[in-house]
């Protein structure tokens, strides 16, 4: 009887038993099929088969053996570590043996191995033997998180480092260290003094020791006038001794806490930032004096060359007339950080002269991943192929390092749109390797973050190819720039010119419509901008025959009649362009929509959401845009194309609803 009762209740608790389980692989499995993004690109499953062997064990190389014992669909992995590689964080993959002269250089082999096992489905077999090594050894982000809380051109929430939850920081970690990105700077370039202050500086070590395993170093963007705001000094002059002295102690503080801290980023004299000019000394003596002090510790200082004066005739001469005549005279440990165009992160611009120019001076290039001017994080626009094209006039080894203002925030899905993931992604990439292909990266990205049908549809690859283009075609095509609405960078407002507010802030600054044509002449018979460039490009640029015509109106005034190489008129061109703008940007819309048997629920239905927004505001584009340039042209929109579908009044009342700045999704669909 007793048994028997035994017995009964073993079997109901078994049975118990079971259904526990059943319930909790069924609740894994509704996990694993609900897909809101959270997992960015890093979405495999665990396998569990692989043995790993490794001799050294470190943090690093524990990572790098959980993440192939989890998810490597072999038998067997071999970790070495090789003294005779390059002195660099690169790696060899032979077969199934990872070699790597540092321990993160094997955590890399080994996102590679199964970045490959993701990939290889793709039909591209991955070849037996591979070796990597990176162009850049800096790859950083560029993180503009105030303290509290706020994201600067943020759109996909709220900082994630506010409150630095683990789990959260070790998705953002695997995610980095998956691409090769190995430094995060934590802060706002508009730095607050406060950022140097104790108790900011524990929650950075906070976050130093978090991402340390995964390679990836924390750094600081820094107030320079601190020494007054923190310190209580009467100055911050960067020749005064005592100022120099209270850097030295601040430092030393850093690194008692952060002993592999990364160094500083400086916004100095720009936008009504602090610096050194307002002491009387120049960006060198600025940031050479912090070098000076980050030097025995091996710290960096990253200077950015993004400064304007509002009385400027031309904002894009700038950073050269300012940065070139110190070209030779920056410390060692001092790197310029150049915006890849010299004005502001436009959906076009020519490259920054500077690059070309400076020839002494270490410099990096700063890119924007954030959408701050191409859509926030409504539009699909993928921005390798704008990267590239940067590339294609700068030499990648002209480089020391390359940085990205990310476009991370506290939103589930990390961007705020599924396809910005691709572009944090293709950033990494691409600051490995500069000679990647936006197209290998998007197909590697797509093939990682969705199902294969999917991913392997090459109308899909080709949405995000031609995204970029599309972009600039329905927002400011032919060269044209920054005719953004005054108060947000979202929508079209190229007549806004409110008195009292400064010209280089206003539109008109930049497209100089009138009875003549549009454009800014950059010629040697206006602001002479093409000078700063080298002669062959000098010459091409300032003809209006030779000139590309992506960046027609950039260097030019273009008379409305000018011939273009298609035989239309400048203006029946642009009418054109944003016309095609629109039709792509539709087009994408339907593309998508013909996924929707290959994508989970979830995604389809939020990037369905924002394509609509996308194509309506394509919409919004041209029409804001033709309407009020045909009050100068006076020509009509051309026969063979969709006309506009408001009316110019309407379209300068179009108020987009307080909160849309800093959430567009949330304010433009209320
Ligand atoms: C742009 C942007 C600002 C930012 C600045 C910078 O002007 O709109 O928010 O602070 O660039 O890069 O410093």
């Amino acid at each position: 009887m007793l048994r028997t009762t035994n017995l009964c209740k073993i079997e109901v608790i078994n049975t118990m038993k079971k259904l526990i389980l059943s319930l909790f692989v069924a609740g894994l499995a509704l996990a694993a099929s609900a897909e809101d993004g959270h997992l960015l690109w890093l979405r495999s499953q665990p396998v569990n088969k692989a043995k790993v062997i490794t001799k050294k064990s470190s943090p690093t190389i524990q990572i790098a053996k959980e993440e192939l014992e989890t998810y490597y669909n072999g038998e067997r992995v071999t970790l070495k570590l090789d003294g005779k590689m390059p002195d660099d964080d690169g790696y060899r993959i032979d077969g199934t043996t990872i070699t790597a002269r540092r321990d993160v250089g094997l955590l890399y082999g080994a996102y590679a191995l199964l970045r490959m096992q993701q990939t290889s489905a793709l039909g591209h077999q991955p070849s037996a033997l591979l070796e990597s090594h990176p162009t850049y050894s800096l790859r950083l982000l560029n993180h503009w998180d105030n303290p509290n809380g706020t994201v600067e051109r943020g759109f996909a929430g709220r900082s994630i480092f506010l409150n630095p939850d683990p789990e959260r920081m070790k998705i953002y970690a695997r995610a980095n260290a998956s691409i090769g990105i190995n430094g995060a700077v934590l802060n706002n370039v508009n730095a607050k003094p406060e950022a140097l202050k104790t108790e900011s500086l524990q929650k950075a070590k906070q976050i130093a020791d978090q991402l340390r395993p995964y390679g990836i170093k924390v750094y600081l963007s820094i107030n320079f006038a601190s020494p007054i705001k923190v310190g209580g000094l009467t100055t911050a002059d960067p020749l005064n001794a005592d100022v120099i002295r209270w850097w030295k102690d601040k430092v030393n503080e850093i690194y008692k806490m952060i002993p592999d801290f990364g160094g500083f980023l400086v916004k100095a004299n720009s936008e009504g930032e602090p610096g050194p000019q307002d002491f009387g000394r120049t960006h060198a003596d600025g940031a050479n004096m912090l070098g000076k002090v980050l030097k025995p510790h091996q710290g960096i200082v990253m200077w950015r060359a993004f400064v304007y004066a509002p009385q400027s005739p031309d904002r894009a001469n700038q950073a050269y007339l300012e940065f070139m005549p110190l070209d030779g005279q920056f410390a060692d440990n001092v790197i310029i950080q150049i915006k890849n165009g010299p004005v502001d992160f436009q959906p076009r611009e020519p490259y920054s002269p500077l690059f070309t120019a400076m020839k002494k001076t270490p410099m990096m290039v700063e890119f924007q991943i954030t959408q701050e001017y191409l859509g926030a994080a409504n539009h699909l626009v993928y921005l390798a192929p704008m990267w590239k094209e940067f590339f294609s006039f700068v030499k990648p080894a002209s480089l020391k390092a390359m940085a990205g203002v990310a476009n991370i925030g506290d939103d589930t899905n990390w961007c705020g749109h599924h396809f910005a993931q691709s572009n944090w992604y293709a950033f990494g990439r691409l600051a490995w390797n500069p000679d990647l292909t936006s197209e290998q990266i998007a197909e590697e990205w797509l093939a990682q973050s969705f199902d294969m049908k999917a991913a392997a549809n090459s109308q899909l690859l080709s949405v995000m190819l031609d995204s970029r283009e599309a972009c600039v075609n329905y927002m400011m095509p032919l060269g044209i720039h920054h005719i953004f609405a005054g108060t947000h960078h979202y929508g079209p407002e190229p007549w806004y010119a409110p008195r009292g507010v400064r010209a280089d802030w206003t539109p008109p600054y930049y497209h100089k419509a009138d009875s003549i044509g549009l454009g800014f002449d950059r010629t040697m018979n206006g602001s002479a901008n093409v000078k700063q460039y080298p002669e062959a490009l000098c010459r091409m640029y300032n003809d209006i025959n030779t000139c590309p015509e992506n960046l027609l109106a950039w260097f030019h005034h273009v008379p409305w009649d000018h011939r273009m190489k298609s035989g239309r008129t400048f203006w029946d061109e642009l009418c054109h362009k944003y016309d095609d703008g629109v039709r792509e940007a539709r087009h994408f819309l339907t593309v998508w929509d013909s996924m929707q048997p290959y994508v989970d629920s979830q995604r389809f239905e939020e990037v369905q959401r924002k394509l609509r927004i996308q194509a309506r505001d394509a919409e919004w584009w041209r029409d804001a845009c033709l309407l009020y340039f045909q009050t100068f042209s006076h020509r009509p929109i051309p026969q063979d194309m969709d006309h506009p579908v408001h009316n110019l009044d309407e379209m300068m009342k179009f108020n987009i609803p307080i909160g849309m700045y800093e959430n567009p999704a949330q304010g433009y669909t209320k």
